[in-house]
């Protein structure tokens, strides 16, 4: 009985990793203008620095406390070589995977945080299952979008920035199937961001 149940157990793992339903949690948490950009095309956060200086002082939309609830960041190489530029590495002793299939290059003082993958989203997701961690969130425009078409993502958490640019570098882009959601939560600040918080039902 007791072999028979630990055999279904098994066999349920097995079909649910085949259907790409890992226990690890893949969040997405990213700022867009209102028209759906998360950059300018020469990757200018210019508007959103802008923005960001209207916040009060102290306010961060929430984004340490989601960040302390991650085990890892997991970044597209144009988003690792933008934050390169910014005056300081902003995740502290996080662990950062950056996916390229290039070689990349990482300064020697965040050699123990920045590692290299250039596994698929699939690969990645179901080696950092085995390692343990619970939960991580992508970052940048394409790689998020692959994630996405690979069914991997579980939530999302878009704040919403009072500004249209134009043109940039999208969120989303085509998909084969329509992705459903369900809006879990809605924060309107007093600032003119609006955050929302989506889980995906179905793809
Ligand atoms: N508004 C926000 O909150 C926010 C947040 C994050 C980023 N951003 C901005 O978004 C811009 C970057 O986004 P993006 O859409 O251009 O690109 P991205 O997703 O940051 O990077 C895409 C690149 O990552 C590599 N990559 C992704 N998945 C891979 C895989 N499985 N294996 C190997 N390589 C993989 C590929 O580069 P290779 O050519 O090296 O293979 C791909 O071209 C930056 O300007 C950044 O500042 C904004």
């Amino acid at each position: 009985m007791i072999k028979s149940s630990k055999l279904s157990v098994r066999c349920t793992q097995i079909i649910f990793r085949r259907n790409n339903i890992l226990s690890l949690i893949v969040s997405v948490f990213i700022a867009t203008s209102l028209d759906g950009f998360i950059a300018r095309e020469n990757d200018s956060l210019d508007w959103l620095d802008d923005a960001n200086k209207t916040l009060p002082i102290g306010e961060d939309c929430a984004y340490e406390k989601f960040m302390q609830g991650v085990d890892a960041l997991v970044m597209g190489r144009h988003t690792y070589e933008k934050v390169l530029t910014f005056k300081q590495w902003p995740y502290k002793n996080k662990r950062v995977i950056v996916l390229s299939s290039t070689k990349l290059k990482i300064p020697n003082d965040l050699s123990t945080y920045i590692e290299h993958s250039s596994l698929s989203g699939k690969e990645l997701c179901a080696s950092l299952e085995k390692e343990g961690l619970k939960r991580i969130c992508v970052d940048g425009g394409i790689t998020i979008q692959r994630f996405l078409s690979a069914k991997l993502i579980k939530d999302l958490t878009l704040t919403i920035i009072p500004v249209l640019i134009g043109k940039g570098k999208p969120l989303f882009s085509s998909l084969i199937k329509d992705i459903k959601l369900k809006l879990q939560n809605t924060k309107a600040y007093d600032f003119g961001f609006v955050q929302m918080k989506y889980q995906i039902i179905e793809q």
